[in-house]
């Protein structure tokens, strides 16, 4: 049987019936959405804490790394979220996929690396690409500045966020129902949706 290209979901269309089958299917799919730009997981929504406010922005999965239960996102060092994640790492990602009806809402553990082997053999990669600006400019993310397009710095200001899954409440919505499960150190569950 062909592949599907990883945009398109890899899950059968008959409905999933057990917490394991979803459970490996929605890592499956987070391992695609890390591999294809066009995966509607892709870009995901991660909120923080800023003190006692909340904060959330748009960011891109760059990998997944579905044994150690690991997402990487790349980012500025300077910028406020790596800010908001030294002072508390606990934060959520929350995805939608409307080719599977699923959201994933994941509970993570952030840690942002900014120098080290991880971190330079990633930038060796990304250096010669035209990302590489998003970590270039010579003033952090944020800044005030006098026109719309900023200029172009000589050094660079990568950095990478781990997010280590703590857990996972899947949703599925659905015309005979919804469906929810929770996957966490206590095991699988069904939830009420
Ligand atoms: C589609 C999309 C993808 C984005 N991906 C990233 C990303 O991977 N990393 C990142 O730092 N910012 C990314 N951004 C920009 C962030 O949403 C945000 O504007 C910026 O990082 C500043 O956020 P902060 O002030 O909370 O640090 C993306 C924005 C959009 C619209």
């Amino acid at each position: 049987m062909p592949r599907r290209p990883p945009s398109r979901p890899d899950v059968d269309p008959a409905r999933l019936d057990t917490l394991t089958q979803i459970e490996a299917a929605l890592w499956r799919e987070l391992g695609r959405a890390a591999q294809a730009s066009e995966h509607p997981w892709r870009v995901a929504v991660l909120a923080t804490r800023d003190g006692e406010r909340a904060d959330a922005r748009s960011v891109v999965l760059r990998e997944v790394e579905v044994g150690k239960r690991r997402l990487v996102v790349y980012t500025d060092a300077r910028s406020t979220k790596v800010r908001q994640i030294e002072a508390h790492p606990e934060g959520v990602i929350v995805m939608w996929s409307q080719a599977l009806s699923w959201q994933l809402r994941l509970a993570v553990r952030l840690e942002v690396a900014s120098s080290g082997l991880s971190v330079s053999s990633r930038w060796a990669r990304l250096k010669m690409t035209p990302a590489a600006q998003d970590y270039l400019s010579p003033l952090p993310p944020g800044s005030t500045i006098e026109h719309p397009l900023p200029e172009r710095g000589s050094r660079e200001f990568f950095a990478l966020i781990v997010a280590h899954v703590q857990s996972i409440d899947w949703l599925e919505l659905h015309a005979e129902g919804q469906r929810r499960a929770a996957f966490d150190a206590r095991g699988a569950r069904w939830l009420v949706p």
